[in-house]
């Protein structure tokens, strides 16, 4: 009887061993955060977490404390949810490695060479790329051309032009995607070169950004799919609508344009004289810039603008701030002769569009900060408490848990235009957790060295969009009592989250 049970056991724990290695199943080694496998070999815990995140986490949370390990599609993920610890991350970035995770995904998504020097296919630093053409001198021209832009497209609607007092119907999102993507995509890649301004040229290029769109709007839907790593080609009209895009962007196609941003000039140039990139893998890292410019943007925008329109107070006071500043710079509202201009300093200037635009960011952002460990480490965090991570493993922060917790945001599911202003209506920097003040309390843009180093222009961007569709237009919805859309969780971890159907309303010029 006895050597029975022991070889069935060891029969047991031979079979277990061999599952742990064939399903890759880790056990919790002393000093590391508790582990979750999943029931699902390579999967994991990949299906619970995507449906919901934000429950997924939470309950972990409650079960586990402030950091715990999930296994997710093959790989080791760390989540922390102790928004006290995120500075933990950020400080010990030395054993971090946050380029290693986007320039992977960005290969997957988008189909060039690795943009990682240690690659060999270029020796481009990007970030730095980024930081000179988005931030500091560059944002002037950025702004000034958005603005022009932004007029243009919003004022030229052949319905407009015919009945200037009628309304016009469209969805929100529908019509913040035509005028943020047709604007933002001008602003960016230019417009073409040659000086003809006849209708039929203008014509002309409406029918080639609008075809980008459509493309962009093809390639998007596929995009999270791509990112968990299904290959392209499984996806006929993505696939070719990512490839339409990219012949768009050939750079004898480019240098037909005019107007073409600092940032897309000197990616051209350093694609030509740093890289490897035959001209189509080039064209596609400008689809790359594309995607960062406008997936989260127009959502963002989309946003703001509903939760403002179903809003009064704060439409009142949004109407109220931007009436001051054109008035301020003796600037008059006339469309026929649309050339309203915003300076930097005035558009950092307008906290009440400041914190409508948090807010509504607040409630439709589901970013997911990524690290990967670049060797075995301890792991500080705020509560003096450590833990062993191990290379290769991912350190992952959920902001939304934060933007969400009713300890630092009273009511967190009710839109308040105003959570980020204080008394004396400036911007409201102070918020607390059980007592103590929180450095990181408001995060769609990311964090540390991988914050979105287009963030100024795109609060920029959606800042003239509101001032311009405000000075021009009458705004209402046609159901004034119409309920939230609710996010479209599928795209969680990507950014700001898209409504799953749009919400119609009625614009037109207002009378002068
Ligand atoms: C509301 C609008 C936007 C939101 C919420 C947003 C958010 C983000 C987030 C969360 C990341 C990843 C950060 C991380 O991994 O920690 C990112 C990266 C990036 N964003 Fe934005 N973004 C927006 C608009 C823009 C715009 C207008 C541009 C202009 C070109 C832009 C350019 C980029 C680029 C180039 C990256 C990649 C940076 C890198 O990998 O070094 N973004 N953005």
């Amino acid at each position: 009887m006895m050597i029975s049970m022991a070889l069935i056991w060891a029969v047991v724990v031979a079979i277990c061993c061999c599952l742990w290695l064939i399903l890759g199943i880790r056990r919790r080694q002393p000093g590391e955060p508790p582990v979750e496998n999943g029931w699902i070999p390579y999967l994991g815990c990949a299906l619970q977490f995507g449906a919901n995140p934000l429950e997924f986490l939470r309950s972990r949370q409650k079960k586990h404390g402030h950091i715990f390990t999930c296994k997710i599609a093959g790989q080791y993920v760390h989540f922390l949810c102790d928004p006290f610890s995120y500075h933990s991350v950020i400080r010990q970035g030395r054993h971090l490695d946050w380029k290693k995770f986007h320039f992977a995904a960005s290969v997957k998504a988008f189909g060039h060479e690795s943009m990682d020097p240690s690659h060999g296919y270029t020796t481009e630093n990007l970030h730095q790329t980024f930081l000179k053409t988005l931030q500091g001198e560059a944002l002037p021209s950025l702004i000034k051309n958005m603005m022009e832009n932004l007029q243009s497209v919003m004022l030229q609607s052949d319905r407009l032009k015919a009945s200037r007092s009628e309304w016009e119907v469209d969805g929100i999102f529908a019509f913040c995607y035509k005028v943020m993507f047709e604007s933002g995509y001008f602003t960016l890649f230019g417009k073409e070169l040659d000086g003809d301004q006849s209708i039929a040229r203008q014509q002309a290029q409406k029918a080639l950004v609008l075809n980008a769109l459509e493309n962009f709007k093809e390639f998007d839907k596929i995009f999270p799919a791509l990112v968990a790593g299904l290959p392209i080609h499984v996806f006929k009209s993505g696939h070719s609508a990512r490839e339409n895009l990219a012949k768009t962007m050939l750079h004898e196609n480019l240098n037909k344009r005019t107007q073409i941003s600092d940032l897309i000039s000197l990616r051209m140039l350093l694609n030509d004289t740093l890289s490897s990139f035959n001209e189509i893998g080039k064209a596609r890292t400008h689809v790359a810039i594309l995607w960062a410019s406008q997936a989260n943007t127009l959502p963002a925008t989309f946003w703001t603008l509903f939760y403002l329109i179903r809003c009064p107070a704060a439409m009142k006071a949004a109407s109220e701030e931007v009436r001051n500043i054109f008035e301020s710079s003796n600037q008059k509202v006339d469309p026929k002769n649309p050339h309203l201009v915003l300076t930097r300093e005035q558009l950092d200037n307008m906290p009440v569009l400041d914190s409508i635009i948090k807010e509504a960011m607040r409630l439709s952002s589901a970013s997911l900060n990524v690290r990967v460990a670049k060797e075995d480490f301890l792991l500080h965090l705020d509560n003096k408490e450590s833990y062993c991570i191990r290379k290769d493993d991912v350190i992952a922060l959920y902001p939304q848990m934060l933007h969400f917790d009713p300890e630092i945001y009273e009511d967190p599911l009710t839109y308040k235009y105003d959570r980020y202003l204080d008394e004396n209506g400036q911007e409201k920097t102070s918020f607390y957790r059980g007592g103590r003040k929180l450095r990181y309390y408001y995060m769609p843009f990311g964090s540390g060295v991988t914050k979105c180093p287009g963030r100024f222009f795109a609060i920029h961007e959606i800042k003239q969009f509101l001032s311009l569709v405000l000075s021009y237009f009458d705004l209402e919805l046609l159901d004034s009592a119409v309920k939230i859309p609710p996010l479209d969780q599928s795209r969680a971890g990507l950014g700001i989250l898209q409504p799953t159907y749009d919400v119609h309303f009625r614009y037109r010029l207002k009378a002068q």
